[in-house]
């Protein structure tokens, strides 16, 4: 089993000969000015939590967007800084993308055209000249400043995600010796979808520069060699799952991402989180006895609509829950300049007040939707006292919340309940799944999860920590190092 110390070894044994780059768009800290004083944060998302532990512990550098209105006042001539900020192991380095950059990079083709391309939840992508061009400039940028730190470095470079498609190709051009993986965190669609996508092959020839291209699981892998198959001349080995395209072979590996299972299932069952949980309670003014729980960015592919759809379907269902049962929802705001984001931040409010309108009595209402910053302390809290966590993603590449419930719960307490259509599922196969485009199924799930005898609950608990203990950050990140470190 991979643990944070073979990790270690892995990287202080072999890859002390080489420089770790890891590149994303979302940066692991960010500066802001709060009043006239600076602070840092760390921003939700599961590259972040899937990374920041492997960087602290090999002495790289992450390349990655300053986003943060304080970032440029913190770092060197270079546009780097040590972090963590409070105790420094790593050296982040800022790339500056100006607001009209952002607005069509990231905003517009990373998150208008490839996000809602890729996750099948039938939000209609929308591809414009301007955003593509802009998405090609960007990338250029990110690969020459990744290109300035390894300079003649025997570098192994880790890009993350779609933000990033075409920097394979533009490292390779200017560094051949480079050896590149480019982890894809979120769905990659069947082929019928893809081609819709009018720079499907500058987009396909930008990943395929790479040497190795990592999914969460096989059913995308074996899309995207199926894709390529129909968009290029390329030799596609499915047995070998391989690539061979302009002379550059590229592997194609299932990793499924995770999380630093003992750290959290530690600091979980600690006596502070304990005493935690009593003031979470107050502060939420919870009475319900049966707990329920699920957080998430305000994005429609994590299908919250649905998921306050079909609790209101459960109650309605199940009167014997109301004024038993409490959700609590936390949300995270995210690319709210987007309109679709917008409206649905607008319509989960509505949806909420409806709800607990028409169901509320006394102190009592069934939802509790926070936007409030969470520290991972109290999220653990949370986690703790819900009797369910509820996931009810419409399509996910993964979903690292639910491998964090399940490291969090006590497993003669917790049951998750999750969508069918998030990698997670494929794995957690303990789990209570549901349809999350039906409301009924979703409404039933709730009820069985909220009704197992405690001897099922206990051995499905037993059995997903199993699998998430064994399968844990440390393996997903020593996997995709050991076969980096073959090919170099
Ligand atoms: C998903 C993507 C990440 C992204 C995260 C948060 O998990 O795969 O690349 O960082 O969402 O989204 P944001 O747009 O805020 O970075």
């Amino acid at each position: 089993m991979w643990t944070r110390k073979s990790l270690k070894e892995l990287i202080s044994d072999k890859l002390k000969d080489h420089l770790f780059v890891v590149a994303s768009n979302r940066e692991p800290y960010i500066h802001k000015y709060s009043r006239d004083k600076i602070i840092h944060f760390q921003p939700a998302s599961g590259v972040v939590t899937a990374l920041d532990p492997v960087l602290q512990t090999c002495n790289g550098i992450w390349v990655a967007h300053g986003s943060g209105d304080a970032d440029k006042k913190v770092v060197d001539e270079k546009s780097r800084i040590k972090v963590p900020p409070e105790d420094p192991k790593y050296t982040l380095k800022r790339v500056w993308i100006n607001k009209e950059e952002e607005t069509g990079y990231y905003y517009g083709f990373s998150n208008e055209a490839l996000w809602p391309l890729c996750h099948i939840v039938y939000t209609k992508p929308k591809f414009s000249e301007s955003d593509w061009n802009y998405y090609q400039k960007i990338n250029e940028r990110f690969a020459q400043a990744i290109l300035e730190e390894i300079d003649q470095k025997n570098a192994l470079i880790f890009l993350q995600d779609y933000h990033l498609t075409l920097v394979p190709k533009i490292i390779k051009k200017a560094n051949p010796n480079a050896k590149i993986a480019l982890f894809w965190h979120i769905p990659w669609p069947n082929p019928e979808v893809f081609r819709i996508c009018p720079w499907r092959k500058e987009i396909l020839e930008g990943l395929l520069s790479a040497d190795l291209l990592g999914f969460h699981i096989h059913y995308h892998a074996d899309n995207f060699l199926e894709t390529v198959n129909n968009e290029l001349e390329a030799k596609v080995d499915k047995i070998a799952s391989s690539v061979v395209y302009g002379g550059t072979k590229t592997l194609v590996r299932p990793y499924p991402i995770s999380i630093d299972y003992e750290k959290i299932a530690k600091e979980a069952a600690s006596g502070e989180i304990a005493a935690d949980i009593e003031k979470v309670k107050e502060e939420l003014g919870i009475t319900g006895e049966l707990i329920g729980v699920g957080t998430d960015r305000i994005d429609y592919t994590k299908g919250i609509i649905e998921k306050f759809e079909a609790i209101d379907r459960f109650l309605e269902q199940y009167p014997e829950f109301q004024g038993r049962f409490v959700y609590i929802q936390i949300g995270s705001l995210s690319r709210i300049h987007l309109d679709t984001y917008k409206k649905l931040n607008d319509e989960i409010n509505g949806l909420v007040e409806r709800i607990n309108w028409k169901y509320s009595s006394d102190s009592w209402s069934p939802i509790i939707f926070i936007r409030k910053y969470f520290t991972p302390h109290q999220l653990l809290a949370i986690f703790r006292m819900a009797n369910i966590c509820l996931i009810s993603a419409l399509h996910d590449g993964m979903n690292l919340v639910a491998k964090e419930y399940v490291a969090a719960a006590p497993d003669n307490k917790g049951m998750l309940v999750l969508s069918r259509f998030t990698g997670a599922a494929r794995e957690l196969t303990d789990a209570i799944t549901f349809n999350p485009f039906q409301p009924e199924d979703c409404a039933e799930a709730i009820k069985t999860a909220l009704s197992l005898p405690e001897k099922e609950r206990k051995q499905r608990m037993k059995k997903m920590k199993a699998i998430v203990r064994e399968n844990n950050i440390y393996s997903w990140s020593g996997k995709i190092i050991e076969a980096l470190l073959k090919l170099s």
